[in-house]
């Protein structure tokens, strides 16, 4: 983001902090309670995941040549790798033999070795080893090849598609949003690994908890509103996606200062929800990234929780502070956001109330809400 805009993002969040307010929707907003609880209603989500392009990670989790990563989308185990010419491929971690899963984490290597009878792989996909090869005359002619699917690099993340027939636009798909979260750099910025919370609520609510801070004064009041302002948000749609800044408490302090002067990423965290599952936070030291997947039932969802900084994690102690906030920040979302929610689920599913109500306030939820509606409507 270019400094004019994040001036004018500044002075949005002070205008509204100082007014004691937040951007507003039209108009309240109903949600049907078996949103979240009904089958058929989760077997659309499930179909409307498998058609859209997936962000799986950061760009920085292929750092060079001849490096791989495995990722996991909706129980599908998929690995990327960055052969020699640079180029970012996917493939069905899938081994032609037995179907073993090939290789786990990530690394750094020339070929994929499967773990149970060493079929082996170059990252191009292509089946280039195959022990007593006399065994397979036909499984193993040449052109044997993993299943690939379609993968991109774009915005400084890793996206894949889960249809092999697919082609992939991520700048189209992203529309302005390509170049923002480029600029920021958060997928070039060093990766510090992947948490997994498999949780007891449906995958929108899971994404509903990062799409508002009014709850901020309530249920992060020992955490997250030390720091940040509570009912307080800047919101933009871009399309499918939408942004959301949340002034940081000294935000007020800017008041009568000069904005030639301000450093308005000391003032905000910025919100990046992403078409149809990702959620961004961006700040001036960390780029927290949440892929949230439906789960085998409507009231079971998986958060993958990755987090990069733009520290030089070589000092050890440096390495050690990020950590800490990565943890921090995982600790706070699993025992305050989600552990809440999931008594939120059970009501949900208990057939009480066929209705809840997202506020004015709340236009981050609205807007997903519709979006995810127009999509399986489609
Ligand atoms: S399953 Fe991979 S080599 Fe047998
Ligand atoms: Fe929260």
């Amino acid at each position: 983001m270019d400094r004019d805009q994040l001036v004018d993002l500044t002075r949005r969040a002070l205008k509204l902090a100082r007014d004691k307010t937040t951007d507003l929707a039209p108009a309240e907003y109903a949600v049907r309670a078996d949103t979240y609880t009904s089958p058929d209603r989760h077997a659309r989500d499930r179909a409307m995941m498998m058609a859209s392009p997936q962000l799986v990670g950061y760009a920085s989790e292929l750092p060079g040549p001849n490096t791989y990563c495995t990722k996991t989308v909706m129980g599908r185990s998929i690995v990327l790798t960055r052969s020699r010419h640079g180029a970012v491929k996917a493939f069905d971690n899938v081994c032609l033999h037995r179907q073993s899963q090939i290789t786990e984490g990530c690394g750094t290597a020339r070929r994929l070795t499967c773990p149970y009878h060493a079929w082996n792989y170059d990252l191009d996909g292509n089946l280039v080893g195959v022990p007593g090869k006399e065994g397979f005359p036909e499984s193993t002619s040449s052109g044997a090849k993993l299943q690939q699917l379609p993968a991109a690099e774009c915005a400084g993340f890793l996206w894949v598609g889960l249809d092999p027939d697919a082609t992939l636009d991520i700048r189209g798909f992203l529309g302005p949003l390509a170049d923002e979260l480029e600029a920021w750099g958060v997928g070039r910025w060093s990766p510090l690994g992947e948490k997994v919370l498999d949780s007891a609520i449906n995958w929108k609510l899971a994404i509903d908890t990062f799409a508002e801070n009014y709850h901020f004064a309530t249920v992060h009041k020992r955490t997250f509103a030390t720091i940040a302002r509570s009912n307080c948000t800047v919101f933009d749609s871009f399309g499918l996606h939408h942004r959301l800044v949340f002034p940081l408490n000294g935000i007020l302090d800017l008041d009568g200062v000069p904005e030639e002067q301000w450093d308005p990423l000391q003032n905000m965290v910025v919100i990046y929800a992403l078409f149809p599952n990702i959620v961004l936070s961006a700040t001036i030291a960390n780029g927290e990234l949440f892929r949230v997947y439906p789960g085998e039932v409507p009231g079971r969802s998986i958060t993958v929780h990755q987090n990069s900084t733009p520290l030089d994690l070589s000092d050890e102690s440096v390495a050690a502070g990020a950590q800490a906030v990565f943890d921090y920040a995982h600790g706070t979302v699993r025992d305050e956001d989600y552990a809440l929610v999931e008594k939120l689920q059970a009501n949900l599913a208990s057939g009480a109330k066929d209705r809840l109500v997202f506020g004015r306030n709340e236009p981050g939820l609205q807007h997903r809400h519709q979006m995810w509606e127009e999509a399986i409507a489609r």
